[in-house]
């Protein structure tokens, strides 16, 4: 029942039984098919599939384990194939089970018996590897292409804002104020190492299975690397068996899959907490918002709530092909076919996922007065204090610590904020303190103040900005 290499299928099967049906006499139960079935979803895998058996024939002809007029045959039947699908008028049939039988069958259709020396030297097994080792691959193509836009469109919002004062916040408390450049350029940093992620999982998943055929290679004089080549892979695997049994390239793509809905979800739960009428950092237009069916003065920011659930999907898919690949000894087993529904599901989420935000991005409106306003609230500058009396009165940062947390207490007293706290007051606290501390008591001074390396003063924004234009052009 296991495809082998070495096998040529001698006749067509019969009418009504799979094709690997040869010494079998009965039917399969239809329970039996409905769980064996898989041509649903791996049809996504047409395109790969097809790009595989041409490189697989154009290979097999040139070793001369098959000629040049069945190659002609097997090369213009795929065309028409390809065509087919293209055209939304490929017969795809559930009595042939998976992508691959459907393409076979339908090429025995259209050319004959050539068709049944296409699977020479080849089994599902490493031709399911092949197809979708190429579809996660493309798919981290595309997805490391779409953070390349989404960091570009944040590079647009922070240089424009570079220098926009806003609260830094640590456990959602006002913290020390920042720049909202600042604060977008901190993603466009997660969503850099989220791209060198895709990037480095597929040099790693860049060989070829094609050859290593059902699990133990082939006796056939075939040459892996040509296919290899002609596919786009570095080089083929270096050993049959992990060929067709390995799906850590797809693991290791929801991995970095994960790790970056992770990062948007982080973005999106900003965006939904800024647009609170409470914090009113952000606008975000209509593009990007909904309506309530009862309460008519709602705008909601549904697009950022359903990013931020996302990462749900794409955990479940990484923990989903985790288990299913627990604990299988080596090589092939069934379960494996359940690899491709979580991976699609998830590339899938994430694509639309980076879509939705770069559109969100672009969208919003940040508020300056009200972020100025916050960014001066809950005493923000008090480091500033702090650091003033450390520079300026050489005082140990622990004492300093200690007499700014007074002057906020007495600040707190009066009701008033940092800035406007009169400076006798300071005085009580330390004489030597003068009218000069005012200087650095304001968000806007706070933040120009902080001038090292990766800080949030507007002139390092800038440069961090030109940094990454220069990276992504
Ligand atoms: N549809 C199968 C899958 O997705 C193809 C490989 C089948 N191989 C086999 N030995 N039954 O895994």
């Amino acid at each position: 029942m296991t495809d082998s290499s070495s096998a040529p299928p001698a006749r067509p099967a019969p009418a009504g039984q799979a094709m690997w049906g040869g010494r079998f006499s009965g039917k399969p139960a239809e329970l039996m098919q409905a769980i064996n079935v898989s041509i649903g979803f791996d049809r996504r895998l047409a395109d790969q599939d097809l790009a595989g058996s041409s490189a697989h024939a154009a290979m097999l002809r040139k070793t001369g384990v098959i000629s040049s007029e069945d190659e002609a045959a097997i090369q213009s039947g795929l065309a028409t194939i390809t065509a087919e699908i293209n055209a939304g008028t490929f017969p795809f049939r559930e009595e042939f089970e998976d992508i691959h039988m459907n393409v076979e069958a339908r090429l025995r259709e259209l050319i004959g018996p050539a068709a049944g020396r296409l699977h020479t030297a080849r089994s599902r097994n490493d031709q399911v590897a092949l197809d979708f080792r190429m579809w996660v691959r493309e798919a981290c193509d595309r997805t490391g292409s779409q953070i390349r836009s989404l960091q570009i469109t944040l590079l647009a919002k922070a240089e424009l804002h570079a220098d926009a004062v806003m609260p830094g916040f640590t456990h959602l408390q006002p913290a020390q104020p920042v720049t909202f450049g600042h604060h977008l350029m901190a993603y466009v940093e997660m969503f850099g190492r989220d791209a060198s992620r895709f990037a480095d999982a597929r040099v790693r998943m860049n060989e070829s299975p094609l050859g290593a055929a059902a699990l133990a290679g082939s006796p056939f004089p075939i040459d892996r690397d040509m296919t290899a080549t002609a596919l786009g892979f570095g080089r083929p695997t270096a050993n049959s068996l992990d060929s067709v049994a390995d799906r850590d390239f797809a693991l290791e793509a929801l991995a970095a899959a994960t790790i970056c809905a992770t990062h948007l979800s982080r973005l999106a739960e900003e965006i939904v907490i800024w647009m609170t009428p409470q914090f009113g950092f952000i606008r975000l237009s209509d593009a990007f918002t909904t309506g309530s069916s009862i309460m008519p003065q709602k705008k909601n920011p549904d697009a950022a709530e359903l990013v931020r659930a996302k990462v749900g999907r794409l955990l479940g898919s990484f923990t989903q092909l985790t288990v299913v690949m627990k604990g299988l000894p080596l090589t092939y087993s069934k379960d494996m076919q359940e690899d491709k529904v979580p991976t699609f599901e998830a590339f899938d989420a994430l694509e639309l996922s980076l879509a939705a935000m770069a559109g969100m991005i672009a969208d919003l409106e940040p508020d300056h007065d009200r972020m100025a306003v916050a960014a001066g609230a809950g005493y923000s500058t008090a480091t500033d204090l702090a650091d003033w009396l450390v520079r300026t009165l050489n005082m140990p940062f622990r004492d300093a610590h200690h007499i700014t947390g007074a002057a906020v207490k007495r600040a707190e007293a009066l009701g008033v904020n940092l800035p406007d706290l009169p400076l006798v007051e300071l005085q009580t606290l330390d004489a030597r303190i003068t009218q000069a501390v005012y200087d650095v008591l304001t968000p806007e001074a706070s933040v120009a103040s902080r001038t090292s390396y990766g800080g949030t003063a507007p002139a390092q924004v800038l440069a961090q900005i030109k940094r990454w234009k220069d990276t992504l052009a």
